[in-house]
């Protein structure tokens, strides 16, 4: 797979440290699946010279957006890209997120991991029921929620500052709007999900794989990565049983319920 230049045709700040950029990439808006990633160059230079990974948020016709939270120098540098720039990607990457057909279907995005949940609700919206829960630190900090209900579909927030929403982490959310109810009742917003998607940071999949416990739980594991080939298991998580899950190789969307966090 050889990079390719794109062209940015739009960056925008979303909220402090976020940013949004769209990019004129026809090749990869056709063959990119919900779950897949592109590996971008931040530097035209070789200083940082490791590539960095971004899931693709959305698409639209042929261009891709990327949506991303500043971390370190790496994302520092993407972020004081511009419209008229142009960027170096590899992609797209990452094996896409399992396809289900016809079932109840629950997104669970945390702050900047709502990202990746979009363009899954963009596709799975076809052929099965969907609802998605947001969670963020505060109001200011809940990321896309727009786009979801412009999809048409039912939306909840959570902040944990309560702020807007319920008061309190989005795993308790869900846990609330899933779970059958003491005495056999489910309050009227619960409907247990076939099969749940989230995107987090780590305590929060741990977190919402135990609440949730034996629903399905996809998780979108944006943590670091080596060389991103199966080799150096930098990003390898033990798995249940024995051994070990690269995400690198089997994700980055990868059965929660499998892994020991
Ligand atoms: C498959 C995949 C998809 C991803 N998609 C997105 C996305 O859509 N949007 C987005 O904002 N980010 C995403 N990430 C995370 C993103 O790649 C990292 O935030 C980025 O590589 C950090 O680079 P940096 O040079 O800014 O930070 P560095 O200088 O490498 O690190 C700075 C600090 O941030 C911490 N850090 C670095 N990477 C991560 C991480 N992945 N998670 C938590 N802490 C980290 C480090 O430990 C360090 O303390 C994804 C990661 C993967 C593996
Ligand atoms: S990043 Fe090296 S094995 Fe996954």
């Amino acid at each position: 797979m050889k990079p390719i230049r794109c062209p940015v045709v739009q960056a925008r700040g979303l909220c402090a440290g976020v940013f949004s950029l769209w990019l004129e990439a026809p090749e990869i808006a056709r063959r990119v699946s919900p779950g897949q990633f592109l590996n971008v160059r931040v530097s035209d230079g070789v200083d940082p010279l490791l590539r960095r990974p971004i899931s693709v948020c959305d698409v639209e016709r042929s261009r891709v957006r990327l949506l991303f939270r500043v971390v370190g120098r790496g994302t520092a540098l993407l972020g004081r890209v511009r419209a008229g720039d142009e960027l170096d990607v590899l992609g797209p990457l990452g094996r896409p997120a399992p396809e289900p057909h016809r079932k109840e279907i629950l997104l669970c995005g945390g702050g900047i991991g709502t990202a990746p949940l979009l363009l899954l609700a963009r596709r799975l919206k076809r052929n099965n029921r969907l609802r998605v829960l947001l969670g963020a630190r505060a109001k200011d900090e809940l990321l896309l929620a727009k786009e979801f209900r412009a999809l048409g579909l039912p939306v909840s927030l959570a902040t944990d500052d309560g702020s807007a929403g319920f008061h309190g982490m989005v795993t308790e959310l869900a846990e609330t709007q899933c779970k059958v109810q003491s005495g056999g009742r489910r309050s009227a917003a619960s409907r247990q999900p076939s099969v749940v998607f989230a995107c987090g940071p780590r305590p929060m999949l741990a977190d919402l794989v135990k609440r949730l416990d034996p629903i399905p739980v996809w998780g979108f594991v944006e943590e670091r990565m080596g060389c991103g080939t199966g080799i150096c298991y930098c990003c390898a998580l033990p798995k249940k049983g024995g051994g070990h899950i690269r995400f690198c190789e089997q994700g980055p969307v990868v059965r929660l319920n499998e892994v020991v966090f």
